[in-house]
């Protein structure tokens, strides 16, 4: 397993995810709760349209889907063709219409805007990319609802632990820069941002509006 670097590398993100592609969705559910709760924090309306940011097999597709209504619209974008297949093949056999799929690294997607809502589940390494969060803030409407889930280091008080963090992050991340505060790349785009800690501290969800 390649060790983690400074900043995200797209490449490698599109190595790892050819092999964890098949038991993604099995490893995800134990994180479920928090994707179901980070769903949730979007307050997402019939006729939305929302970004599911590395949107990976499309595991938050069901629920997006169903609080945007047939009216509305879901867009993913994810970088690894593996996790993108299974993600088509989960939209062709829903019959769903209503879904944009691009298969593309964020940094270079052409963003169909404007977005209502941003989904970021379990993405660190688009949170550490200046130029995807760029991209993705550019296609957002002003005042659309932000929420964003993921792992990050425990308190200073427990970090002696940070290394089970680290173990359990490593296959899903390129890079542990910024799991101090994922979120902090994307403040400067946020207005009225809170967020709470979730996984007994290993891990957050915070929510937002996109700034006007
Ligand atoms: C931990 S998975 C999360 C997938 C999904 N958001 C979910 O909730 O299940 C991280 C995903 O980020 C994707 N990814 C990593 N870097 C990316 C980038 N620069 N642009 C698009 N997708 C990226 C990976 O291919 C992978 O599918």
């Amino acid at each position: 397993m390649a060790q983690c670097s400074d900043a995200p590398n797209a490449a490698r993100a599109v190595d790892e995810y050819r092999h964890h592609a098949k038991a993604y969705d099995a490893s995800a559910q134990r994180t479920m709760q928090t994707r179901l709760r980070t769903i949730e924090k979007l307050g997402l309306r019939p006729g939305d349209r929302v970004l599911d940011v590395a949107s990976g097999t499309g595991l938050s597709f069901p629920l997006l889907r169903e609080a945007v209504g047939a009216q509305g619209e879901v867009v993913g974008i994810d970088i690894s063709p593996e996790m993108m297949r299974i993600a088509r093949q989960r939209v062709a056999a829903a019959g769903w219409q209503n879904f944009t799929l691009l298969e593309s690294p964020i940094e270079s997607a052409q963003i169909p805007g404007p977005l209502d809502a941003v989904l970021f589940n379990f993405t660190h390494d688009v949170m550490r990319s200046p130029l995807a969060l760029k991209r993705i803030f550019a296609a957002t409407r002003p005042n659309a609802r932000i929420a964003i889930a993921g792992m990050k280091y425990l308190p200073w008080w427990m970090a002696p632990a940070n290394i089970i963090v680290r173990l359990k992050a490593r296959p899903y991340m390129t890079t542990f820069e910024g799991l101090e505060k994922p979120w902090d790349l994307a403040s400067p785009y946020l207005s009225a941002f809170d967020w709470r800690p979730v996984l007994f501290g290993a891990g957050y969800i915070g929510w937002g509006r996109a700034k006007a």
